[in-house]
């Protein structure tokens, strides 16, 4: 993907900055990354949905989950694609666009699990960094400030109390919900776990992020306070 073709041309990107979005799942991190992409002219990128395509292709070819070789094999053979979008990143799978088929709790639970290893891990990595070698992006994931971009200019970690981003998940799943509110939220503590303990980059704030705890806040409360905390780094960075 040429990044400068989608571009805004806006003032933050042109000066090419890189803004780190981390958190557990359910924190709000997309709707925060989307809006500040908006708000400063950059592109949003969601990483996690790169780690949603690969568990799409594992599951597709019936791969064990757990079977890092495995996996590795697969990731050697597989390319996956970002395409930037006012709402959402359409994500390409070998070519094909897959953009609608990784949401569900079966994919949400695979690209938990195949990405605790290291080499699928390593791979990720470097794709994301060349996604984001030009700046002017608004990346968003659970490595980004401490692995991907350790040099960002912002880096927001975003946290919420499990029930609270449980609840938040059961909202989305419409009228006719497939799961209990406490199917919701204990599947999510098991991502969680996963998450915050893998030996490979866990999730875990980088020493510089500023933490951000929405379980008291609107959405709309933590995108404005987020808003406030990246205006303040840029200018900080410009003094
Ligand atoms: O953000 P998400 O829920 O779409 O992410 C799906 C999974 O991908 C998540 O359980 C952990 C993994 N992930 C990761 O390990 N590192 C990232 N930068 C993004 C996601």
């Amino acid at each position: 993907m040429n990044l400068d073709e989608t571009s805004t041309g806006s003032a933050a990107r042109t000066r090419r900055i890189i803004v780190a979005i981390d958190g557990p799942a359910g924190a709000g991190k997309s709707t925060i990354a989307r809006h500040l992409a908006r708000h400063f002219g950059l592109l949003n990128l969601e990483t996690g949905a790169m780690y949603r395509a690969f568990a799409l292709k594992a599951l597709r070819g019936e791969v064990p989950l757990g079977d890092s070789h495995a996996l590795e094999q697969l990731a050697a053979e597989t390319t996956i694609r970002l395409e930037p979008d006012e709402v959402e990143n359409r994500v390409v799978l070998d070519g094909e666009d897959v953009t609608g088929l990784i949401r569900n709790q079966t994919v949400t639970d695979a690209a938990s699990r195949v990405s605790v290893f290291p080499p699928i891990r390593a791979w990720m990595v470097r794709l994301q960094q060349e996604l984001g070698a030009t700046g002017g992006v608004v990346m968003e994931g659970r490595d980004i400030g401490t692995v991907v971009f350790p040099h960002a200019d912002a880096k927001i970690f975003l946290d919420a109390a499990p029930e609270v981003r449980g609840m938040r998940r059961f909202d989305q799943l419409g009228p006719t919900p497939a799961q209990q509110p406490e199917e919701v939220i204990r599947d999510l503590r098991e991502r969680d776990y996963r998450d915050r303990h893998r030996v490979d980059s866990p999730l875990l704030p980088a020493a510089d992020a500023v933490l951000l705890d929405s379980t008291s806040m609107s959405l709309e409360e933590a995108v404005k306070a987020a808003e406030e905390i990246v205006a303040e780094r840029l200018a900080a960075h410009t003094r």
